[in-house]
């Protein structure tokens, strides 16, 4: 087993809405039922952010649980990435905002747009950043609200998301048996159309007419990324397991992207992973995109549910499309 990078996940923080929106709740004014969603999707609540719980404020929050739970202060971290497709605003990135917020030293800050993908990704790149010797100890944040591009009069898309963030600090480990062992991304863009926000960019710009033709929230083929996520998932996990010279059976936490219950289990079930070793979050905050491996590994590590030496993976699948693994022993 070779390790790739020598990191380590110092701590993980939470910033989540307070408020909670049951499926009962949606039922009231959607032409919808707990039962259906319940057994299409295993949601039963997500947390919806008021106008003042936004990307920006939840990111923040969840970055200053993640630096107390290090024991770190602004100042130590040297790297910001921040994985969300509903940034606070257009420009500048939500990582610089983000900087700005918590007080940090003028370090590299950016956001990766992949999606459901984001914190995966975003974990993966500032793995890569410590290993190369460019960064020590990187702030890696997953945050969305969702809100504002979902479109709460559509049923099928109104019962899926959630808002919220979750942040980790890697830092560099210099124990050897400590770090990633194999990561994966991956993308098809030639299916980009599968899940996507038609206006707003620079294609088509905001308008009246794309206001009032409801072009700026997503736009899904559920049925297609299915099928998608659940073929490819299973995949992921073997391939990155046998790239890293483990198996399965090896690895102790699996964390994936909770998107559709069904899909987690199906996945899961295909790779050899077993249910007890997964974790499962979906049915209290929906598909929280970027945000929910985040948001998972925050409290699985709060549920000392990963201990020290032992195999930890985190899996993701969104839009792009996209998809990626990280395979860590931690
Ligand atoms: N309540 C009741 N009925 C509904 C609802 C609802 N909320 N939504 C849709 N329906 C109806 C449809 O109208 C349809 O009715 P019809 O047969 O009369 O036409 C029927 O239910 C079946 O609809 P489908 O869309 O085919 O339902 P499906 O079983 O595929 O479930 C779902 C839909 C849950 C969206 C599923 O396709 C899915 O999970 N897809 C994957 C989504 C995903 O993982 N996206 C991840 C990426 S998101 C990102 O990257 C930001």
């Amino acid at each position: 087993m070779k390790l790739a990078w020598g990191v380590e996940i110092a701590g993980t923080g939470l910033g989540i809405p307070d408020r909670v929106v049951t499926n009962d709740d949606l039922a009231q004014r959607l032409d919808t039922s707990d039962d259906w969603i319940v057994q299409r999707t295993g949601i039963r609540e997500r947390r919806l952010g008021r106008p003042d719980e936004t990307t920006l404020p939840l990111a923040t929050k969840a970055s200053w649980a993640a630096l107390a739970d290090a024991g770190l202060t602004p100042q130590d971290i040297d790297l910001i990435i921040c994985g969300t497709i509903t940034p606070e605003h257009q420009l500048p990135a939500t990582a610089c905002e983000l900087q700005a917020a918590l007080g940090c030293r003028w370090v590299p800050a950016f956001d990766i747009a992949a999606a459901c993908c984001g914190f995966v990704w975003s974990m993966t790149t500032a793995a890569q950043y410590i290993h190369t010797g460019m960064a020590d100890r990187a702030l890696v944040v997953g945050a969305e609200y969702l809100t504002s591009i979902t479109d709460m009069e559509e049923r099928s898309m109104a019962i899926l998301f959630g808002d919220g963030a979750g942040a980790a600090i890697l830092r560099r480990s210099d124990d050897p048996q400590r770090g990633v062992l194999a990561a994966r991304m991956g993308a098809d863009g030639a299916r980009g159309r599968l899940i996507w926000v038609p206006a707003g960019g620079a294609a088509e710009p905001a308008t009246t007419r794309t206001v009032n033709e409801r072009l700026h929230y997503m736009r899904m083929s559920g049925r297609e990324v299915y099928k998608f996520a659940v073929t490819q998932m299973h995949e992921i996990i073997q391939e990155t397991a046998s790239e890293a010279g483990v198996t399965v059976a090896d690895i102790a936490l699996v964390v994936p992207h909770q998107s559709n219950l069904r899909i987690i289990e199906s996945a899961c079930k295909r790779a050899g992973v077993p249910p007890e070793r997964v974790v499962v979050n979906i049915d209290r905050y929906g598909n929280t995109s970027a945000a929910s491996v985040a948001i998972a590994l925050h409290e699985a590590r709060q549920a000392g549910r990963i201990r020290p030496g032992q195999l930890l993976m985190l899996v993701a699948f969104g839009a792009g499309l996209t998809w990626g693994s990280l395979l860590m022993r931690v």
